[in-house]
């Protein structure tokens, strides 16, 4: 039977002002109501502004894609991300943006999946041993543990450092931290309320990261002067990086902001993604176990190879799917570079414009059933359409998500790491509550059970996996 799993219950009408801010102030999602479900574009009056939310496709790609430069990214995310991040590439715009998308393209790219592969694997090692010491179906709290695997594996993938390191426990604290006060900040911004104490708790929080990531770039730095051969990682990669056009190269301080944005865009989102999937395989037996037969068929007991992930198609359409109901990034900022016309109305210079995937994704004109779990509509001609024209968990365009093939690559692996070991069962006591904030998270976290299957994997690979094509190597399914 069609499984519904849980999303925010909208409202019959719009709210008022003073309700969006008392709902909003925990959760973006608490504000919806049903026509945000079915419209092509809205509005709303916040102090002193109007927002408008675009949510039909052809106009989505015209803010994204075709007409990208005229929207750029809004000022409002730049303040408020820049004590931690600085000026990186997150919130940059213009040449000052294309320089650094150019380099940052080139440390993630140029074959740096495959050599950050074994790091990953590294990472889905230590979770399993973590997982398998829990003891048998217990109930255990997988956001959590989401959260730490994901910033594991950015920790050594970025800087061939395993996250046990205290340093790197202080800065995972000090990043939840970050998260909170910045979500508080950003309401208040909008109403253009004051946010000063949200303000300094952030700036505490960033400073504790940056000083202890800074540390670790300037060793590496110290190294590159020895002429010592440098660590295969994306941090070595941010180092060497050299642009095109500038002939130049990131400096020390450009490569510290720009780590502390791939740690952050990069964690935190995959955690969200690969927590939702694991509570939808939970209520899904039947899907659980094609998803086993597939692995077993495919890779069978043995330790997983680079690329072998390209293979597992049903897993990855669990992946899609779970990023289609809960998408992490669920609201993507812009502001309006120009007073112009949309649809019937006059979008005036400066004014936020918004796109959201949370709403595109369950558009209830794009996609048949919207609110069901069906990893396999990614399989039929509808869905495919349906993907084609509202479906954009990344982003699209030239601010497209430069980790997208990482983080697919990353999530198919912790998932099938994950259910060729343990049988996911629910916990029918607990459901989660999805919450609307920096990403799409559930405010009570999401509880499953995790039974030991009857085998053991062995670590020795069998066979080796075709080497992927240079356009596989960039995205292990195509774009998005
Ligand atoms: C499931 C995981 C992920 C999802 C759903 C996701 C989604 C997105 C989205 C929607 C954007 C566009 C945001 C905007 O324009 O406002 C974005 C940007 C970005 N993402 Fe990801 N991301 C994920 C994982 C990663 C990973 C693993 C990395 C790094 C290794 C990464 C690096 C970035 C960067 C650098 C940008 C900024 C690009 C630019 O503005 O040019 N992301 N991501």
């Amino acid at each position: 039977m069609a499984f519904i799993p849980p999303y925010p219950k909208p409202h019959k009408n719009k709210s008022s002002l003073i309700l969006r801010f008392i709902r909003g102030w925990h959760s973006w999602l608490h504000v919806l109501f049903e026509k945000s479900y079915s419209m092509k574009m809205g509005h709303v009056r916040q102090r002193g502004t109007d927002v408008y939310i675009v949510n039909e496709p052809s106009l989505v790609k015209r803010i994204l894609v075709t007409e990208a430069p005229q929207y750029p990214k809004q000022g409002l995310m730049h303040r408020l991300l820049e004590p931690l991040l600085g000026s990186s590439i997150f919130t940059t715009n213009g040449p000052v943006w294309a320089r650094q998308r150019r380099l940052v393209d080139q440390a993630l790219t140029n074959g740096r999946l495959e050599t950050v592969f074994p790091k990953m694997l590294q990472s889905v090692d230590a979770m399993i041993a973590r997982l398998d010491s829990q003891g048998d179906a217990r109930s255990i709290e997988i956001d959590a543990e989401m959260t730490f695997v994901t910033a594991d594996v950015m920790f050594r993938t970025i800087l061939s450092q395993p996250l046990e390191h205290a340093d790197a426990h202080a800065i995972y604290d000090a990043f939840l931290d970050f998260q909170n006060y910045a979500q508080r900040a950003a309401i208040l911004m909008m109403y253009r309320l004051p946010a000063f104490f949200q303000h300094r708790s952030c700036r505490k929080a960033a400073a504790r990261i940056r000083s202890i990531l800074a540390k670790i770039v300037q060793a590496r730095f110290d190294l590159a002067k020895t002429g010592a051969p440098m660590p295969k990682d994306i941090l070595s990669g941010l180092m060497e990086a050299e642009d095109p056009v500038a002939q130049d190269r990131f400096n020390y301080l450009e490569v510290v902001d720009q780590v502390c944005m791939l740690f952050l865009a990069g964690h935190e989102t995959s955690a969200s993604a690969l927590g939702w999937s694991l509570y939808l395989i939970s209520r899904s037996p039947e899907i659980q176990q094609r998803m086993v037969d597939e692995i077993q068929r495919e890779v069978g007991d043995r330790a997983f190879q680079y690329g072998e992930t390209r293979r597992l198609k049903l897993v990855w359409n669990v992946f899609r799917e779970a990023l289609r109901l809960y998408p992490p990034v669920g609201f993507i900022a812009r502001e309006a570079a120009q007073t112009h016309e949309m649809r019937d109305k006059q979008v005036k210079a400066g004014c936020p414009v918004t796109i959201s995937p949370w709403l595109l994704h369950r558009h209830r004109e794009h996609w048949s059933q919207p609110d069901e779990f069906n990893p396999d509509r990614f399989e039929t001609e509808e869905g495919k359409e349906s993907a084609r024209c509202s479906y954009i968990p990344f982003s699209s365009g030239p601010r497209v998500c430069p980790g997208a093939a990482f983080a697919t690559q990353e999530s198919v692996l912790v998932l099938a790491s994950i259910v060729r070991r343990f049988e996911v069962l629910p916990d029918l006591s607990h459901e989660p509550k999805p919450v609307g904030r920096l990403t799409v998270r559930s405010a009570n976290g999401v509880r499953i059970r995790l039974q030991s299957r009857q085998y053991a994997p062995c670590a020795a690979p069998q066979t080796t996996p075709p080497p992927p094509s240079a356009a596989e190597a960039r995205c292990p399914f195509g774009s998005n």
